[in-house]
């Protein structure tokens, strides 16, 4: 099945703390973001990628794109001030189809293997998104108290792609914009509509590059999978 994916690329990167944008950082000299896009561009099952820029990094990320030849990126779309505007903005532009992804450009390491059980659920459930099972015991506190030790048997960390039918995200993203609305994720709107989201279980690599320690982790990544092949 084919699928349409839009890529929110249009951030600061203010806590990598890189001065630019921290997309444009390499690991093992190819930047970020080209990673994140080769995983699609290989991927027979994506039809388009959508990329939301700023467009202060419109040349840059232009003249990138050209380099590595990167045929599916459909169109270069402007970035909003949050995530959530930036996808909203390329939503806008979408035409129809069956389903829709978002990644962030900043998750590296996504494996075609994920993309394809999380695509084929959304297929038939209208929405699903990957998740791993949280490894840490999560307590809430108040004023530097324990108040409360949470059932970690019911808890996930919440990846991306998120992937979703058209329609299902395009009424998500409207509603979550006429009531003022701001979610840390795609599916957050979709789940305040009431649709049913499936989890698919994805894996620990598919961490966000968010602060620079992170950078050694995704060094780490990639010579795992260079040494034992990418399983
Ligand atoms: N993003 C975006 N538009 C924004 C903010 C973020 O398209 N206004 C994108 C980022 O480029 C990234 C993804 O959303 O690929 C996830 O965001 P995050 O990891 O928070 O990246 P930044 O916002 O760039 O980092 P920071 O919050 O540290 O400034
Ligand atoms: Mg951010």
């Amino acid at each position: 099945m084919v699928y349409q994916v839009i890529i929110p690329a249009a951030g600061q990167g203010k806590r990598m703390g890189a001065g630019k944008n921290k997309l444009l950082l390499e690991l093992n000299g190819i930047p970020v973001f080209v990673h994140t896009l080769k995983v699609f561009e290989e991927d027979e099952a994506c039809g388009k990628i959508i990329l939301a820029i700023n467009p202060q990094d419109e040349l840059v990320f232009k003249e990138l794109i050209k380099q590595y030849n990167l045929k599916k990126v459909d169109r270069l779309v402007e970035g909003g001030r949050e995530r959530q505007q930036s996808i909203h903005n390329a939503l806008k532009t979408i035409e129809d189809g069956e389903v829709i992804l978002v990644h962030d450009a900043a998750r590296p390491f996504i494996q075609k293997d994920s993309i394809r059980r999380l695509t084929e659920s959304a297929k038939t459930t209208g929405a699903a998104i990957l998740a791993v099972p949280v490894k840490d015991t999560i307590k809430k506190a108040a004023d530097g108290n324990v108040t409360e030790t949470i059932d970690r048997s019911s808890l996930w960390a919440v990846q991306t792609p998120q992937a979703f039918r058209i329609s299902i995200l395009r009424e998500a993203y409207e509603k979550a914009e006429q009531e003022n609305f701001l979610g840390t994720d795609d599916s957050s709107l979709v789940e305040r509509l009431r649709y049913p989201v499936s989890v698919i279980e994805g894996d620990y690599d598919n961490i966000k590059l968010t602060t620079p320690e992170d950078l050694f982790f995704a060094e780490a990544i990639l010579n795992k999978r260079s040494s034992i092949g990418n399983y």
